[in-house]
């Protein structure tokens, strides 16, 4: 099937005919029936999609596609539809075309790299956080912490999220790049502060690393298995650590462990004590926010304030707002790294 439609040309009151990946489907119960709630992408972004069925379709249809879609996870599918928007985001209603969707398209017919949406330069940010990781002075914790990323499996290739911050292939790693330069970045501009710089690059490198054990690889696409609810990503995380406690001191071993413990800060169970701890949470924050605050501001016209989903509050697109020329072109140099994805697979 010859791919006509991406998801960045798609703008409301659309009719929408054309191949996409489908993810995280889930079945919802609506007023009068049955409706799966999923996201559609290509490699130009992804976007929320509903389907609702025909005028005449039951429970049992609705479930019967919802079947062959979870079986088929990560698959492509053709989706004919058509654009709205709905608070404020763009999504695509199924109605008629629901009866394309009980087979996914011949994987044959397809370009797998057309369907796959990574923003982040997956290459780039790997050998950044490897030689981050090499400036590590403390032999121990650099032994541990290039020990715990080998054995991550897809930590460069995972998303950060299902949804909100990073929840793209490569998020996770992109993310945690940013959170360790913008520490360092905190780190270097306050005077008078006394830091560990080691434990800073290792606490803020290791602060997500939990997350790997939340995604698995199906079909083309990263989907978060059920330790994502049930778990979250800091248990998985000191479960890691535990293998590799013998790396480190004992001192050294529970300001790692506290950094990752502590990272989501005021709201998190344990308040941030040290100040490398603080530095890795407020790192995080602002890596997260303002992705957030950008997603939310993708649907909004220049000088139009809006209620963020992401944000969960008001956002507002600035009259002089430009497209930023630079994420682009990352994303241009991102598609050719999927060719090379699988030799960055940890053993
Ligand atoms: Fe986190
Ligand atoms: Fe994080």
């Amino acid at each position: 099937m010859i791919k006509k439609i991406y998801v960045n040309s798609i703008i409301p009151k659309m009719a929408v005919d054309s191949a996409f990946l489908i993810e995280n489907p889930t079945l919802r119960t609506g007023k009068n029936n049955k409706y799966i709630a999923c996201s559609i992408s290509d490699n130009t972004g992804k976007i929320s999609c509903k389907i609702w069925g025909q005028y005449n379709s039951g429970a049992c249809d609705i479930e019967e596609v919802f079947n062959a879609l979870a079986e088929n996870e990560g698959q492509i599918f053709r989706i004919s539809g058509k654009a709205d928007k709905y608070n404020n985001d763009l999504n695509i209603n199924v109605n008629d075309g629901i009866e394309y969707l009980k087979n996914p398209v011949d994987i044959k017919k397809i370009t797998p790299s057309d369907y796959i949406y990574s923003p982040a330069n997956i290459k780039e940010n790997r050998d950044k956080i490897l030689k981050l990781c090499e400036s590590v002075k403390n032999r121990g914790l650099k032994d541990l912490l290039q020990t715990v990323i080998k054995k991550s499996e897809g930590f460069f290739e995972k998303p950060a999220a299902k949804s909100r911050h990073h929840d793209y292939t490569g998020g996770l790693c992109e993310h945690t790049l940013e959170v360790a330069e913008i520490s360092l970045s905190i780190g270097r501009n306050l005077a008078g502060i006394n830091l560990n710089y080691d434990i800073l690059i290792a606490g803020a490198i290791l602060h997500d690393i939990g997350k790997c054990q939340s995604f698995d690889k199906k079909g083309l696409y990263y989907a978060p298995n059920p330790s994502y609810s049930l778990l979250g990503h800091i248990t998985p995380a000191m479960q890691t650590l535990s293998r590799y406690r013998a790396f480190v001191d004992e001192g050294t071993y529970l300001e790692l462990l506290h950094i990752i413990q502590s990272h989501h800060g005021e709201h998190g169970e344990t308040r941030p004590q040290t100040p490398e701890a603080w530095i890795v949470h407020f790192a995080d924050n602002i890596s997260a926010t303002l992705h957030e605050i950008s997603e939310d501001l993708k649907p909004a016209e220049r000088g139009e304030l809006l209620w963020g989903k992401r944000m969960d509050g008001f956002v507002f697109k600035s009259d002089s707002y430009e497209e930023n020329s630079e994420k682009v072109n990352s994303s241009e140099s991102s598609k050719k790294d999927m060719t090379t994805l699988d030799c960055f697979n940890s053993e």
